[in-house]
């Protein structure tokens, strides 16, 4: 019977689809669905040509795997094809190939039968070519039947041996293996390729087969890459042993990486056994697998059951559960950190993604939500690896709806409707709500508290979570009104440690101005600062009235820590907290502002120090610049008016040339600090 029209329609759709992301991600490393939507296609694919044989056309993509070489590379025919694997989503798949491999060998499926169990790695298959122990070749699988030219490249990592260890191996030795990219690496690589606005990888896998991929073999250099090999290819002038653990026994020997996880098991029940004991570490492995493969350990088992046309009937691929998949975008909320970082986060569709289900997933910042471009209403690629949380890696442009709405950050917060304000300098954006904001208060208190501001002792973190879980301690000025009774009624709380705790909240409301700023916690003012401000103002009151400028003529305070001042006591609530704290009897010697710095004759003079001075050490430099009424900050800027340079002087001295800042040497120095 031939297939219905409808059938036929599908069947072509299906393979154009399949087509195009083979396409993606064989030659551009870059796909644009998740794997486990591919297998869904090619499932379908193949169940509908299984059902009608005459919709299986030549060119069909289950008839052929991978994608043609790219021509940059040279060609390079594999002698034995570089074969794919069958995948068992569940026990019962593997089961069913437990039975055919009996089956075909005329076992009994009770059997022992031995399985080389090993992880499935999740990077680029390579074949690498020896010759009397010597690298000569490296190839991609390609379309497994020929693949790429990448000598160059693989020669760069430094796991893959260019010369073979100990004796015994043959003269021609082709080993395969997977080239890999640790979580680690990973990470890393593409946190400082979206730094510097490169390309980023949506995964390990890619980032190992784009990495391999790069015509210049200095940038594959640059890569993390790792390799483990799992198989050899062709083996002439020599052998290698008859079972598969031997093999790779071997090819350890000979100074080949091997993954360490691996184990002979027995029967279906000890494939189980292994994919749940892997299963459970899969998340603490430091790179990426996406299943178990079994293969038979026999060779000459092997042998009798062959391959059909892309995947050998001896062994099997059993998958853990997908770590990308595909969902939609319902929502974009914003969610305000302890440290008050405002991060956007997309509220999806549930999906059942790496183990479990998930429904939000985090966009990291403003800057990666507009990189994406992820919009309420996209399709979108989730991806949860590793306990990691779970992450909008792309979305899907070809099912964008229309309409879908672009979503801006919000200028209040949306727990405290605080401003919310971002630097020029920061990617993340802030709520400047600090005490007053509940999604900041554990942080806020625990600094509050803590030995070097106000130091109230017995105030640990748990009790302060206990204390604003229960809506008890709202901003610190709260702490001084806690009573016996109601301490006594919080967790692990006795009536001595709760008269302790109160004598010790008592004891800290005599303090002084410089440990009292620097608890209120206000951003970019540290326990320097804090003490700079209170010498300098010797009033709290002149704290709060100070101007910019003002502040910037304040010893360590440059333009953004008069900022970060002047919005915080800008905001009301943060002025209602300190009055507080007063009115709770916070109390320490006020002074006199300290006199005035412009008595001294470099009053006004913005100098900047960099390198080692001959004889003059940086401090006592910074002390006698500071004596004469001057001014020391850290980098040089337009308001800069002298460079001090000693030796090794680095990006300041040319920053300074740049802007045409007047540049001292020690004697110059010496003779500006001489008062004429
Ligand atoms: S054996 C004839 N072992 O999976 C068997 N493959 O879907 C061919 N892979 O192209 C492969 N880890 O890139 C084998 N331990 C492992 C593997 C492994 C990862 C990859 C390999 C292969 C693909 C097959």
């Amino acid at each position: 019977m031939s297939a219905s029209a409808a059938d036929r329609k599908k069947s072509a759709s299906l393979r154009k689809q399949i087509w195009h992301h083979n396409h993606q991600y064989h030659v551009l490393d870059e796909p644009d669905v998740p794997d486990a939507e591919y297998d869904r296609l090619v499932r379908e694919l193949q169940q509908l040509e299984a059902d009608n044989p005459d919709l299986v056309t030549a060119e069909s993509p289950t008839q052929r795997v991978g994608a043609k070489p790219i021509k940059a590379f040279g060609t390079i025919a594999h002698q034995l094809p570089m074969l794919s694997l069958d995948n068992a989503f569940n026990a019962d798949e593997l089961r069913d190939f437990h039975r055919r491999v009996t089956d075909r060998l005329g076992l009994d499926a009770e059997s022992a039968l031995s399985y080389s169990a090993e992880p499935k790695l999740d990077g680029a298959a390579v074949s690498l070519l020896y010759e009397d122990g010597v690298l000569v070749r490296g190839a991609t699988r390609g379309d497994g039947n020929s693949g790429e030219d990448i000598t160059h490249n693989v020669r760069t990592i430094l796991a893959v041996p260019l010369q073979l260890m100990g004796e015994g191996f043959p003269r021609t030795l082709e080993v395969r293996g997977e080239v890999f990219m640790p979580r680690a690496g990973f990470a890393a690589f593409n946190a400082a390729a979206a730094k510097n606005d490169e390309k980023t990888f949506v995964n390990p896998r890619n980032a190992a087969a784009g990495s391999l991929r790069q015509l210049d073999p200095r940038l594959t250099a640059e890569r993390p890459l790792d390799i483990y090999v799992y198989s050899v290819g062709v083996v002439d002038g020599g052998s290698v042993p008859d079972r598969h653990s031997e093999i790779l026994c071997k090819l350890q020997d000979w100074g080949l990486k091997v993954c360490p996880e691996r184990k002979v098991v027995s029967g279906i029940d000890g494939c189980l056994e292994f994919y749940a004991d892997i299963g459970a570490k899969r998340d603490d492995l430091p790179y990426e697998i996406d299943g178990i493969v079994y293969k038979i350990d026999r060779l000459d088992y092997q042998q009798t059951l062959g391959f059909v046309s892309r995947a050998p009937r001896w062994a099997i691929a059993h998958k853990f559960p997908a770590q990308e998949e595909l969902t939609v975008v319902r929502d974009i909320e914003f969610q305000v950190g302890r440290t008050g970082a405002v991060t956007p986060v997309a509220r999806l569709a549930p999906v059942f993604v790496g183990g479990v289900t998930v429904s939000n997933a985090t966009l990291h910042n403003m800057d990666e939500l507009n990189r994406k471009d992820v919009r309420v209403g996209d399709t979108v690629i989730v991806r949860r690896a590793g306990d990691v949380i779970p992450e909008v890696v792309k979305i899907v442009p070809d099912r964008r709806p229309i309409g879908a709405k672009i979503v801006k950050i919000p200028s209040q917060c949306p727990e405290c409707g605080s401003a919310v304000i971002r630097e020029e300098d920061e990617a993340v954006a802030r709520c400047t709500g600090g005490l007053f904001c509940a999604a900041q208060r554990v942080e806020a208190l625990k600094h509050f508290v803590s030995r070097r501001a106000l130091d109230i002792d017995g105030l640990g973190a748990k009790l302060i979570e206990q204390l604003v879980d229960i809506n008890r301690v709202k901003t610190p000025a709260d702490l001084f009104d806690l009573d016996q009774d109601g301490l006594m009624g919080l967790e692990r709380m006795g009536e001595k440690s709760a008269i302790n705790l109160l004598a010790s909240i008592d004891a800290s409301k005599k303090t002084t101005l410089s440990r009292f700023l620097y608890a209120l916690g206000i951003r970019e003012v540290g326990e320097a600062t804090a003490a700079s401000l209170a010498t300098h103002y010797g009033r709290l009151r002149n704290v709060m009235d100070a101007d910019e400028a003002g502040l910037q003529s304040v010893q360590d305070v440059g333009p953004v820590v008069a900022s970060r001042i002047l919005s915080f006591f800008g905001e009301q609530h943060n002025q209602d907290v300190v009055q507080k704290l007063i009115e709770s009897g916070v109390s320490w010697p006020e002074a006199d502002p300290a006199p005035a710095a412009d008595d001294g004759h470099l009053s006004g003079k913005v100098f900047v120090l960099t390198g080692t001075l001959p004889t003059m050490s940086r401090d006592e430099a910074k002390d006698r610049i500071q004596a004469a009424g001057g001014k020391v900050t850290g980098s040089v800027s337009k308001k800069t008016d002298f460079l001090v340079a000693g030796e090794k002087s680095g990006s300041k001295l040319t920053s300074a040339q740049k802007l045409e800042v007047a540049i001292l040497d020690e004697g110059g120095l010496e003779k500006l600090l001489i008062d004429q």
